[in-house]
Parts: structure tokens; C-alpha cells; sequence
């Protein structure tokens, strides 16, 4: 099965994913760090040279090419994935999609003097994360088979959780306390 992890900025998705990965035997892959290994260079810095919309490109191109590919995995996505229908699409064809939920006031104090987040290097990161979870809480419902509360809740809550729901689905787990 393929696991797709989506939700806000700074949420977890990658912590969360790496374990979950661990706990099913399945390959983890971070959409982010392989756009900044094909892109050969950090997100901020390609924001900054190229702009959002060439980043919104590659982000769709490598999530394409990444569905294609065979066997199981577990996908950590970037927060704005959810924003071109083509992704969304993608994502409900070919991935069992997990929304990581949170409000906009949990996620600020993760996202504190974060240079790695190009849009929330503003002078409101709470009023950017407010606007950016308007738009996007909608979309990742619309995208997701499931959605876990990971605010206000300890990581291995939360992996109980989706694991429980995997658990349903036939997804066969090693034991959380051993992997
Ligand atoms: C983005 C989130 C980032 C990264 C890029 C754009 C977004 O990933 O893909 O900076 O639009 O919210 P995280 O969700 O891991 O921060």
C-alpha cells in the first residue's frame, strides 16, 4: 500500500512519516528533500530564485512520477501539495491519504524562527498560518481518507492511531515499542 501523509506546515509529517515507515517496512520518502536533491538546492533558495509557481511544478512532477513507481511506501508531502487539483487527484488515485490535523495557534510555536518555510518567514507567521490553513483545511479534507489529530498530542499517540486505522485496512505492523 502506498501511504500519503499531508497536512499543514510543520505538523510533523516527516517525524511521523520516518517512524511510520519503520513500523510497516515500507520505504519512507519525503517529497521535500528529494525536490531539494533534484533541485540542487534548499526550498528558500528556489522559492527565492524561481519563485513559488516553479517550485509548485517540480513539487507536481516528482508526485507524479513518484505514484508511478511500484510497491509500497509511505510519502511525506509539503504542506501546499494539496493545492493543484492534479496533485489531489494523484493523491486519492493512488495513495491511502492520512491529514495530520491542527489549528493555525498549535503550529506557531513550532514554526518560531523557522528559516526553512519560505511563506511563514513573514513578519504574522499566526496570520499567515491562519490564512494558509482557510485555504487549505478544505483541500486536504476533500484529499484524505482519514484524519488524525496531531496537535496537542504526543507522537506516538498519533502513530497509534493511524496505525490502528492501517491495522483495518490489512497493513501488517512490527510492534510499536520495537521498532
Ligand atoms: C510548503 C511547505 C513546505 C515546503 C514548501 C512549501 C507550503 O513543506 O513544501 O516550503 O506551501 O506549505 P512542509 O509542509 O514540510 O513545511
Amino acid at each position: 500500500m502506498k501511504i500519503a501523509l499531508i497536512g499543514m506546515p510543520a505538523i510533523g509529517k516527516t517525524s511521523i512519516g520516518r517512524k511510520l515507515a519503520r513500523h510497516c517496512d515500507y520505504p519512507f520518502i519525503d517529497l521535500d528533500q528529494r525536490l531539494t536533491q533534484d533541485l540542487g538546492c534548499s526550498i528558500p533558495e528556489y522559492f527565492e530564485r524561481m519563485g513559488e509557481a516553479a517550485f509548485r511544478d517540480a513539487e507536481a512532477r516528482l508526485l507524479a512520477q513518484l505514484a508511478q513507481q511500484p510497491g509500497d511506501c509511505v510519502l511525506a508531502t509539503g504542506g501546499g501539495v494539496v493545492l493543484r487539483p492534479e496533485n489531489r487527484a494523484i493523491l486519492t488515485a493512488h495513495y491511502h491519504v492520512i491529514y495530520l490535523t491542527a489549528k493555525p495557534e498549535a503550529l506557531l510555536r513550532r514554526v518560531r524562527n523557522d528559516q526553512t518555510r519560505p511563506l511563514l518567514k513573514v513578519a504574522d507567521p499566526l496570520a499567515k498560518l491562519q490564512e494558509l490553513y482557510a485555504q487549505r483545511h478544505p483541500l486536504y479534507e476533500a484529499t484524505a481518507d482519514v484524519q488524525v489529530a496531531a496537535d496537542c498530542v504526543a507522537m506516538r499517540s498519533v502513530l497509534k492511531t493511524i496505525e490502528t486505522d492501517l491495522c483495518t485496512l490489512g497493513v501488517e505492523l512490527k510492534d510499536i515499542d520495537q521498532a
